[in-house]
């Protein structure tokens, strides 16, 4: 990652071509199937079947020992029967979508008894793919092959995620010099959006924004970013494109899709006269809206080599002068005040308070709680 005061030098369309590169390479290594059958002879000839692929087996005889190995091994595809004893294939398939680490590892459910209930049974338990004995060896490799095709695909996916946040995160660093900025943002984001009621998929969105909502910023140059005095009209409209150059960065990963309204929305004011497009009230989406006041906020109580934290009492004062200016969501900015004053009962073990050893705790539940 770049360091404090070194331009980062991509352009928006090179972070996407990036990320698109990311997605499109193939594994780089060995894959790894979990064959959990308490059977020695079905294990034996599963082995036999996949002898001749360029596959790591492990093997487990119990769910247990199976669960247990998911916990220590990176597993790409598991191979089960219908018919695990004691839990079944069900419970155990339910266990291993539960867990965040596991839940996108492939399940392949294999079964003795022919017939369209059982095969019924077997994609209700929660498996991705389904197959009857007597297996036949060419079927099984190539189901396989698919799965494991279709896991390293999301697995390049997740990498890229992955590298885009980290990207924002290193953004944050050298625009604001101020830690946490990113993890506040989401946690007040998610605080508003949970005291609106709003669903799961909108509080993930918001979780995400706040640490992605300002990577657009990787094409503005340090000299503008860092820069002290005032800026030109020029170095404006660079600033501003920041918005749409977060958005077509973040395009091309479609599970952000929920993410784009907050990135390339979330400098526009309740009357029209922010941007990138002068959208005005409830034109602009609502959790571009929320991030708004969250990202104002944050901004405000920070301290910054220029000015010192304001008190929550000040930033929320002048929250409220910006919306009698006709810039902010009123019924936003009420709703925050009620947050701030302790007015408005928080989802349980839940608290805004920005200290960092709390701002971390406070993440890892809502990460925990939204993202599993
Ligand atoms: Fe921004």
């Amino acid at each position: 990652m770049a360091s404090a005061g070194q331009p980062l030098g991509m352009s928006p369309v090179e972070v996407a071509a990036a990320i698109r590169r990311t997605r499109l390479a193939g594994p780089t290594e060995t894959a790894t199937i979990l064959i959990a059958d308490p059977h020695e002879i079905n294990r034996r000839i599963l082995r036999g079947i996949l002898r001749s692929e360029p596959y790591r087996v492990l093997e487990a005889t119990h769910h247990e020992d199976a669960l247990r190995l998911l916990n220590q091994e990176k597993i790409d595809l598991i191979v089960l029967d219908l018919m695990l004893p004691e839990i079944g294939a069900p419970e155990f398939c339910r266990r291993v979508k539960l867990q965040r680490h596991t839940r996108l590892v492939p399940l392949l459910v294999i079964t003795s008894v022919q017939g369209v209930e059982n095969e019924i049974a077997g994609l209700e338990s929660g498996a991705d793919e389904f197959l009857t004995k007597p297996l036949h060896p060419a079927v099984v490799r190539t189901r396989i092959a698919a799965m494991l095709r279709q896991k390293a695909a999301i697995d390049s996916l997740e990498e890229a995620e992955g590298i885009l946040f980290a990207l924002a995160q290193a953004i944050e660093q050298r625009d604001t010099c101020t830690g946490l900025h990113c993890e506040r943002l989401a946690l007040i984001s998610v605080t508003i959006g949970q005291c609106l009621g709003l669903e799961q998929p909108q509080l993930v969105a918001l979780y995400r924004g706040g640490f992605l909502h300002d990577i657009g910023k990787v094409s503005v140059p340090d000299a503008i970013l860092r820069k002290p005095g005032p800026l030109t009209e020029e170095e404006w409209r660079i600033m501003r494109a920041h918005t749409v150059h977060g958005e077509a960065i973040c395009r091309p990963l479609k599970t952000l899709a929920p993410v784009l309204p907050i990135v390339r929305h979330h400098h526009e004011r309740w009357d029209g006269s922010g941007y990138p497009d002068g959208l005005r009230g409830e034109q602009i989406p609502l959790l571009a809206r929320i991030l708004q006041i969250a990202d104002i906020f944050d901004a405000l109580t920070s301290e910054r080599p220029y000015k010192p934290a304001l008190s929550w009492q000040e930033a929320v004062a002048i929250l409220e002068e910006e919306t009698r200016r006709g810039w902010r969501d009123p019924h936003l900015v009420a709703v925050f005040r009620a947050i701030c004053e302790g007015k408005t009962q928080l989802p349980r073990g839940q608290c805004l308070n920005l200290e960092p050893d709390a701002v971390r705790a406070s993440l890892e539940n809502m990460r925990v709680a939204l993202l599993q």
